[in-house]
């Protein structure tokens, strides 16, 4: 499903060439969502250095086109958990780094005159139960406590919902992330940057003092490069899947028919349900989000849709839904981000991830530390991102889920086979099925027509679960997904899926 976002951009949107040679550059960017076009744009702006951007598919196709695109400092109730668990000094700079951004971001589009709808906001995390009031008050005297004046405790909204209480963040911001990403592409061609869409990075090797960058067809050489493909396609060194994992939302956009709220808003108490509004002519069309699940958990998606679409439809009887999209992001055990070296093991190789679903701040936050770091400049804030960090891992109930889940995918789910055949499977239903004693992942479109795949992961070999709304086979381990085909659409993965010949196998 398309984005509205995306969409918005249909007309004005310039088409970049598949990379087509060999070539030779300074700073090769993988990905060009937010991270690898922020970083270039930085690189662009402070420094003579030839840049390549490799984008396996369109500009900011994934995950910045698809969010709700709030930025801001305010990544839910956060800054209690980063006082108890980092400190003061370092909730501190996570705040000043993503307050910075907001600043950053509005300059940019000043600079560089890009009408992205840019609109300054307060944003809400609000709670509409009781035994959730402590959290928020905690969260305001943690957030005062480290700067004063930014944030107070409030009871009424405008939001259209029975809240009870909510932190109030002033002067934080909201934009079209689809116009921002053109816009950013457009203030970097005159510099010495090139964009090449269509164009997939499977591997990365150093070789002497440079990396060879590997496509379908070509290689580049770069000195450094940026690994902004959310999640990191190379796992070794760097071990990134034992660190972090992808969680998937459910977005709605609507059409309420009547006025619409100032601010922008999100629950405390989980299901998340978050809310914005958006400039459209002269009209404002509401953006839901929330329901968040693992990527790959087994749940019904059309269901989460139901529950996302029961609640708008409490609040605008006469609504009506215009659009809705899935998309995921990554979060770090530790819940902050990886942004800077990727590993010890290999200097000049950068990523920025594990943004939490508030990576429009934390995206900039990268391009500025990974730019100033190529640039040898020094950055304040690259000590509390340090990417190469362990102590996720060691520190984190979560690591022990990751473990279990990548052992019931690898192994056990493995080992069981499925007790349904080809006529199990009605048009356009998906399922895993036996043929001749071995597993297949089978998808039966509209007209019946059968596409087969081996549902084993091509990034490191979990079982894939259907996902029955997006029509894809997802991993429960570390998010990739496949189209109905077996085709790689989301990272980690880059390879295909094995398709298999159901008659052969008969
Ligand atoms: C539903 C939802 C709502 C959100 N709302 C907000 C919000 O309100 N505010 C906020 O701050 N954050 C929000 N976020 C988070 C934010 O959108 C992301 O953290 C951020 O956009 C990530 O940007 P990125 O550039 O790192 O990743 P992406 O945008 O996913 O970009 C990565 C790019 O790399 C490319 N790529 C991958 N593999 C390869 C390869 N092998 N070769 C070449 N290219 C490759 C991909 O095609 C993609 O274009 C939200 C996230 C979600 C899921
Ligand atoms: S995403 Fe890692 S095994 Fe599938």
């Amino acid at each position: 499903m398309y984005s509205y976002w995306l969409e918005s951009i249909k007309s004005e949107r310039k088409n970049y060439d598949k990379l087509k040679d060999n070539i030779d550059v300074d700073v090769c960017i993988v990905g060009a969502g937010l991270t690898g076009l922020s970083t270039a744009y930085y690189l662009s702006k402070n420094s003579n250095l030839k840049i390549a951007i490799l984008e396996k598919d369109l500009i900011g196709e994934k995950t910045s086109c698809h969010s709700t695109a709030k930025i801001t400092s305010q990544h839910d109730l956060f800054y209690k958990y980063l006082i108890e668990s980092q400190g003061k000094e370092f909730a501190k700079k996570y705040l000043e780094s993503n307050e910075e951004s907001i600043k950053e971001i509005e300059n940019i589009i000043k600079k560089e005159n890009i009408d992205c709808d840019f609109e300054k906001m307060d944003a809400y995390v609000y709670t509409e139960e009781d035994d959730e009031i402590m959290k928020i008050k905690d969260e305001v005297f943690s957030v005062n406590s480290i700067k004063e004046g930014l944030c107070e405790f409030v009871t009424n909204i405008k939001l259209p919902r029975n809240v009870i209480g909510a932190i109030k963040f002033k002067n934080q911001a909201q934009f079209n992330p689809a116009k921002y990403c053109i816009g950013l592409c457009k203030a970097m061609e005159k510099e010495r940057v090139n964009i090449y869409e269509n164009t997939k990075v499977y591997d990365i090797q150093k070789e002497n003092d440079n990396y060879i960058i590997t496509t379908e067809d070509n290689e580049v050489k770069a000195k450094y490069v940026v690994l902004a493909t959310r999640y990191p396609i190379i796992n070794i060194p760097g071990f990134y899947f034992l660190k972090m994992y992808q969680s998937t939302s459910y977005v709605i956009c609507v059409d309420t028919k009547t006025d619409l709220f100032e601010g922008m808003y999100i629950t405390s108490e989980n299901p998340k349900k978050s809310f914005r509004t958006i400039k459209n002519g002269d009209k404002r069309l509401l953006l839901v989000a929330g329901f968040d699940h693992k990527t790959g958990e087994e749940v019904k998606e059309e269901k989460q849709y139901e529950s996302l679409e029961n609640e708008i439809r409490k609040m605008y009887p006469n609504c009506e839904i215009i659009g809705r999209w899935i998309a995921e992001d990554c979060i770090g055990l530790d819940k902050i981000p990886y942004i800077g070296k990727y590993s010890t093991l290999m200097s000049d190789l950068y990523i920025g991830t594990g943004y939490k679903k508030w990576g429009v701040s934390l995206s900039n936050v990268a391009a500025r530390i990974i730019s100033d770091d190529i640039l040898g400049k020094d950055n304040p804030y690259k000590e509390i991102y340090t990417a190469t960090r362990l102590e996720p891992i060691k520190n984190s109930k979560e690591f022990g889920n990751i473990v279990k889940q990548s052992l019931k995918s690898l192994v056990i789910d493995k080992l069981k086979i499925p007790n349904k055949t080809l006529i199990d499977i009605k048009n356009d239903e998906g399922k895993l099925i036996e043929v001749e004693g071995k597993k297949v992942g089978v998808y039966k479109d509209i007209d019946g027509n059968i596409f087969a795949v081996k549902p084993v992961c091509t990034h490191l070999g979990c079982e894939l679960t259907w996902n029955s709304l997006e029509r894809s086979w997802d991993c429960p381990c570390h998010g990739s997904r496949f189209n109905y085909k077996g085709e790689s659409i989301e990272s980690p993965s880059v390879q295909h899926l094995k398709n298999i010949d159901i008659e052969e196998e008969k």
